[in-house]
């Protein structure tokens, strides 16, 4: 007699559980991240994960492939109980997933092949034709573009409110979408790119609940690129899914490019069907090397951040430069000071390095850094200096620019892990260049 396993489909040889704690002692995300979600016993002994390279996945019998696709489907609720086919999930990819909600304490994850492919997946997610999605501002340019000019194609509106809005700039802003029709999605960024402004999600939670009282709420998501697992955890303050491009500091060498979202079960599952739909997913070559990335992230963000606050107190009594807009500098007793305290652990290792001048200024600064590089992204473990106004932010209209403060004396920095006093080095020497 075949036994009950056999006759439902065995489900998924699942890994042995990790421990997460010692006694009452709870075990830290750095600690976790050498071994969680993986099981050697599976991998005959080996230490790391290997790279799963295959497409799709055996099923032990028939039964067992109808129970899966009915898990995957929808048809029975619960989701997928064992892989199927790498468009849908596959082993690193499912560690990786695992051991980021361990830094957001979230309910799941899911991995994807950018951070603009996991926005895209989640706005396709919750927003049909004619909604209305309310996000602080700015946004990622390409977040913008893909929200404004594509989803307006399907005849969706957006509205936006600054991203240090005070509670009632908030709740007129949802009032407002209210009106317009349904509002889908509450999107946020913070700190936003490249004005560092940092957005009070414990007050848009709020006036989201107040506005919403009794009837279905939109989602809170929001971007947690620049402080994100470390610095801020914006699940904590009443956000409902976290985004991240993992590019930035979770992959943090500047050598691989994904994505991925945390949060509320409830919706992950609905985003996980799209991404299975569309094939979104993150492959597991790049899985893999986040897995390793993720065991170095806290020693990474620790130093680069301690770099950053060194390197921008150097610069802030320059005399060639205006002004240095770094997290660690917000005025005490102000409201970004507020949201600071209330939502950050640290303050980064990106900033807005303001120079007296223009381009011309601007331009030979860059030319003259020898151990910064000339490049735009963030979060790896080398020092990278952009200047936004001419490069990243090309694009955007003058007017738009100069509300957002990207003029031409604007160089973006993101500092890494470097020997701190070779940076101040590097940089009193390009200033000394202007
Ligand atoms: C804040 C933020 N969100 C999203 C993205 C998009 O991520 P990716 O380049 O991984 O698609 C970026 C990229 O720079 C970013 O800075």
């Amino acid at each position: 007699m075949p036994d009950e396993n056999e006759l439902s489909g065995s489900p998924q040889r699942r890994p042995r559980p990790s421990p997460t704690s010692i006694g009452n002692h709870k075990l830290k995300p750095s600690t976790l991240m050498m071994g969680f979600g993986f099981d050697p016993a599976l991998s005959e002994g080996s230490l790391k994960p290997p790279v799963f390279l295959t497409s799709t996945f055996v099923f032990e019998n028939a039964a067992a492939g109808k129970r899966f696709f009915e898990g995957v489907t929808g048809k029975r609720p619960g989701g997928a109980e064992g892989l199927i086919y790498s468009r849908f999930n596959g082993p690193n990819q499912e560690i990786l997933e695992d051991r980021l909600c361990v830094w957001e304490e979230a309910e799941d994850a899911l991995t994807f092949s950018s951070g603009m492919s996991a926005i895209a997946t989640l706005l396709l997610t919750f927003v049909q034709p004619g909604d209305v999605i309310v996000h602080s501002g700015p946004l990622y340019a390409a977040t913008e573009s893909l929200i404004a000019k594509i989803l307006g194609r399907f005849g969706v509106s957006w509205l936006d409110f600054p991203a240090g809005a005070t509670r009632e700039e908030i709740d007129a802003v949802l009032a407002k979408a209210k009106d317009k029709g349904r509002l889908a999605l509450i999107y946020l960024e913070s700190p936003a790119n490249p004005t560092n402004a940092l957005v009070d999600v414990e007050a848009v939670a709020a006036a989201r609940d107040a506005a919403f009282a009794g009837e279905s709420s939109p989602p809170i998501a929001i971007d947690n690129t620049f402080l994100g697992p470390l610095w801020a955890h914006p699940l904590k303050h009443g956000a409902d899914l976290t985004i991240y491009s993992l590019t930035k500091y979770a992959g943090g060498h500047s050598d691989l490019v994904a994505g991925a979202l945390t949060g509320r079960q409830k919706l992950i599952d609905q985003v996980r069907m799209m991404r299975n739909t569309i094939g979104t997913i993150c492959d597991p070559n790049t899985a893999w090397m986040l897995l390793r990335s993720l065991e170095t992230l806290e020693l990474r963000m620790t130093r680069a951040g301690e770099n950053a606050a060194k390197v921008c107190e150097f610069l802030r009594s320059h005399p060639k430069v205006e002004t240095v807009g770094y997290l660690g500098f917000l005025e005490d007793g102000s409201r970004q000071a507020d949201i600071y305290n209330r939502h950050c652990t640290g303050a980064g290792s990106t900033f807005s390095l303001y120079l007296k001048g223009g381009e011309r200024e601007a331009f030979a600064f860059l030319d003259a850094l020898k151990i910064a590089h000339l490049a735009v992204s963030l979060g790896g473990t080398e020092t990278l200096a952009s200047a936004p106004a001419a490069m990243t932010h090309l694009s955007v209209p003058e007017e738009r620019k100069a509300a957002l403060g990207i003029t031409d004396n604007l160089v973006r920095v993101s500092i890494g892990v470097e020997d701190p006093d070779d940076l101040i080095a590097d940089f009193a020497n390009a200033l000394n260049a202007v």
